[in-house]
């Protein structure tokens, strides 16, 4: 019985591989190009294309073989959309016992307050969380300070009016914009994301964070059009966003001294996204080695008393 589902799963896999490689062998990305998707010209998928069509192409009208070409490059711009993977980092927090290098938290928080916070809001942490344990551990004062750094508005007064008033350790981080209609306005129609759980949120979050924040390029595939007011980078979906470049050598002045390269800031910002969205971590991963210990005193126990109850009978 099970001999017989394998045979039928083998062939069904065998019939379904045949059958894609039968689809996309009429597709452009089956013409066979000597250079990189990203690199070719229109001359070169047409240059594929009449050389694939060969002697064919003399039955067929130009508007025919324009047609083919039209096709190839469409479906060849609709290949260089598909966002690339973000490789994976060496995170500190990577792994069952990893934890998060707390300077890199601290300059993180720099990096989203200086840079980032002008434009995206965090609105499920509060200021007060940046002391917690686990996290970038700034002191009570320190985090009085930032607090106040930051206007919230409160209210109602007495009078039933909302004011203005510098933040409190326990206020939330207040949202960058009035509203999202006010965010897309000042972004050209699209909306800055929430940054709270966006590490969590992606695939790959981190890695995706600083690969984003660092794969901006000029070198943009000759047959990519980006959409007006849109910018390419391959680790979008799409290959495009309304967000610029937002990091440069420098950018900001790192108050420990460390070199603020665009790596760098990548780098410490997406840890610290990743804290914001996952602020239990270490509390979490804390728990692996008692639990470990535990299980393995409780196997020689186990053990132990199993030779024990039958140590007199056979067996
Ligand atoms: C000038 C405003 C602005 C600033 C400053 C800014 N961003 Fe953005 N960001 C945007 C906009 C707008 C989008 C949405 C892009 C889109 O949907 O096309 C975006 C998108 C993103 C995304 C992608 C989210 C997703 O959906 O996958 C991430 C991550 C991000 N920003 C992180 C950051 C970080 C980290 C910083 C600080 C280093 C930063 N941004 C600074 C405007 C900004």
């Amino acid at each position: 019985m099970k001999m017989k589902h394998t045979i039928t799963f083998a062939l069904a896999g065998f019939g379904l591989v045949l059958a894609l490689g039968i689809v996309s062998a009429g597709s452009a990305l089956a013409l066979g190009f000597d250079k990189p998707l990203d690199e070719l010209t229109a001359r070169d998928i047409r240059d594929a294309v009449e050389a694939d069509l060969g002697a064919r192409r003399a039955g067929m009208t130009a508007e025919e073989v324009e047609e083919r070409v039209a096709e190839a490059i469409d479906e060849v711009v609709a290949d260089l959309k598909e966002a690339e993977h973000a490789p994976p980092r060496d995170w500190s927090f990577n792994g069952p016992f990893g934890a998060f290098d707390r300077a890199a938290l601290q300059r993180g928080y720099q990096v989203y307050r200086e840079v980032c916070a002008s434009c995206h809001s965090m609105k499920y942490v509060a200021f007060r969380n940046l002391s917690d344990k686990g996290g970038p551990e700034f002191s009570l004062e320190a985090v009085e300070a930032l607090a106040a750094e930051f206007t919230v508005v409160d209210g109602p007064d007495d009078y039933g009016d909302m004011f203005d008033r510098a933040g409190k350790p326990f206020d939330q981080f207040p949202m960058a914009y009035e509203n999202d209609n006010q965010a897309r306005a000042a972004n050209g129609g699209a909306l800055p994301p929430d940054l709270s759980l966006v590490a969590k949120a992606r695939e790959a979050g981190p890695d995706y964070i600083y690969a984003l924040l660092t794969g901006y390029s000029d070198e943009i595939p000759p047959l990519f059009k980006a959409q007006d007011g849109l910018n390419y980078n391959p680790y979008f979906p799409g290959r495009q966003l309304a967000m610029t470049r937002q990091l440069a050598d420098g950018l900001v002045e790192y108050t420990d001294g460390t070199e603020a390269t665009e790596e760098q800031m990548a780098h410490d910002v997406g840890q610290f996204l990743y804290w914001a969205a996952e602020p239990k971590m270490e509390a979490r991963k804390a728990l692996a080695k008692p639990v470990l210990i535990y299980l393995i005193i409780l196997v020689v126990l186990l053990y132990a008393s199993y030779k024990r109850i039958w140590r007199e009978v056979d067996h």
